[in-house]
């Protein structure tokens, strides 16, 4: 193969003239080119690939959005993807629409999304209607992960929900409840009704629907509750609280069924991780059910009682590190208004208990309360709670 150069000088450009064949030149660029593509198929079959995690088939355009509006009328979304993590499994892939989820419905798997691989999930993802509410995703809850949302976090947990300063909340807390009291005091025999959309009057009103379903789950709780407080001058005093073993198990197993926000505030993937053989994209948006993971079968034993004597001699807490039991969420993003919302749950729970006896009215059953449940991001009653109150009277 003969080449020449034929030209090269000051601003000329290098011109060869060669000898090849032109259907030769042609097939040197095609050849490198298949090389090249084998190459990269070959290396692709080398290095393992993973499947999405398994989910309900997809329809183009809406993904999975069909399968919960067709068979959800009336249920719970919550309930819904519970039923539907039953069929495939306890990391399901579902397409709402353009966006790809992955939701978490046992212990092992939130453990692993949470714990394992908590940095990676940290972010919250970018939600239309957070960033017109909230002046462009500036509330704590919805912000991405990033300076901005440390900032926040440590003014909200070192300043405004510290142990010392939800203390010093106390003495207000207190005389909010003692004046609830006195107004449910002031008409005894009439129906009251319990309603919350908060999170902490909604565990409450959940706790009083289980009591008022299970009579001597009741009258085990007022018994402790009126010993404790019989003793110490009539007055609900948060200093005991701790000492109320009963309660504390009652409050527990009330999360355990009726965590107040069943579906978690979603996360977003930073990177592509794999987890349990599934591969999650970056930008894929989890959801943990905790509502789901408080009846798991395979850590509860009926799951569906409302049986508070499962927390007394067990170590299980709310606090993140026990898996079956996350109604405040886990890892970084965990509820930093645990103590002070747990803290206005007993407070509640604790006057109504020690101060009034509860009666259904209209000769309604206990086995036949309505427990239906609503929809949202805070899941109350779907129907208020009425109830008629007979002051005690301490002996
Ligand atoms: C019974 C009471 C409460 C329950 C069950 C509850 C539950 C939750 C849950 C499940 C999350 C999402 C956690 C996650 O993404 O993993 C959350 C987040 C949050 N909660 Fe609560 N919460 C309660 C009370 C409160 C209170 C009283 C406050 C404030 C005073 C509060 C402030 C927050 C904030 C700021 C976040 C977002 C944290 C972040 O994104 O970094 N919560 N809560």
């Amino acid at each position: 193969m003969e080449e020449e150069a034929v030209g090269l000088g000051h601003g000329d450009e290098i011109l060869w003239k060669s000898n090849i064949p032109p259907l030769l030149l042609l097939l040197i660029p095609i050849l490198f080119s298949t090389i090249f593509i084998l190459r990269s198929h070959l290396k692709k079959k080398n290095k393992p690939t993973f499947p999405l995690p398994p989910g309900p088939w997809k329809l183009p355009i809406i993904g999975n959005i069909h399968q919960l509006a067709a068979f959800s009328a009336g249920v719970p979304i919550h309930r819904r993807f519970a039923d539907l993590a039953e069929q495939y499994g306890p990391i399901m892939h579902l397409k709402l629409g353009e966006t790809s989820n992955v939701i978490i419905s046992s212990p092992e798997s939130a453990r692993e999304f949470l714990r394992t691989h908590d940095q990676n999930f940290a972010a919250r993802p970018y939600l239309p209607s957070a960033d017109i509410i909230f002046y462009g995703s500036k509330d704590i809850a919805f912000c991405s992960e990033g300076d901005y949302w440390r900032q926040m976090r440590k003014i909200l947990t070192m300043e405004l929900l510290t142990d010392k300063r939800v203390k010093s909340f106390r003495p207000i807390l207190e005389a909010e409840a003692s004046k609830l009291m006195n107004l449910i005091g002031s008409e005894p025999g009439q129906d009251i009704f319990l309603a919350g959309g908060d999170t902490s009057p909604v565990t409450v009103e959940w706790a009083m629907s289980e009591l008022m379903k299970n009579p001597e789950k009741m009258n085990k709780v007022q018994r402790e509750v009126r010993e404790m407080f019989d003793k110490r001058g009539k007055v609900v005093d948060d200093a005991c609280f701790n000492e109320l073993h009963y309660l504390k198990s009652v409050v527990k197993e009330t999360f355990r069924l009726h965590p107040p926000v069943p579906l978690s505030i979603p996360r977003e993937g930073r990177e592509t991780v794999v987890i349990n053989g599934c591969q999650i994209p970056a930008k894929t948006r989890i959801i943990v059910n905790s509502w789901a993971i408080g009846r798991n079968s395979s850590h509860w034993t009926q799951p569906d009682q409302f049986i508070p004597e499962r927390f007394l001699n067990s170590s299980i807490d709310y606090k993140g590190n026990d898996f079956q039991l996350i109604p405040f969420g886990a890892g970084r993003r965990m509820c930093p208004g645990m103590n002070y919302g747990i803290f206005v749950v007993y407070l509640l729970l604790a006057n109504l208990l020690y101060h009034f006896d509860w009666k259904l009215p209209n000769q309604i059953k206990p086995q036949d309360l309505d427990m239906s449940e609503d929809s949202g991001g805070t899941v109350p009653r779907k129907n208020n709670l009425y109830l008629n109150s007979i002051p005690y009277h301490a002996p």
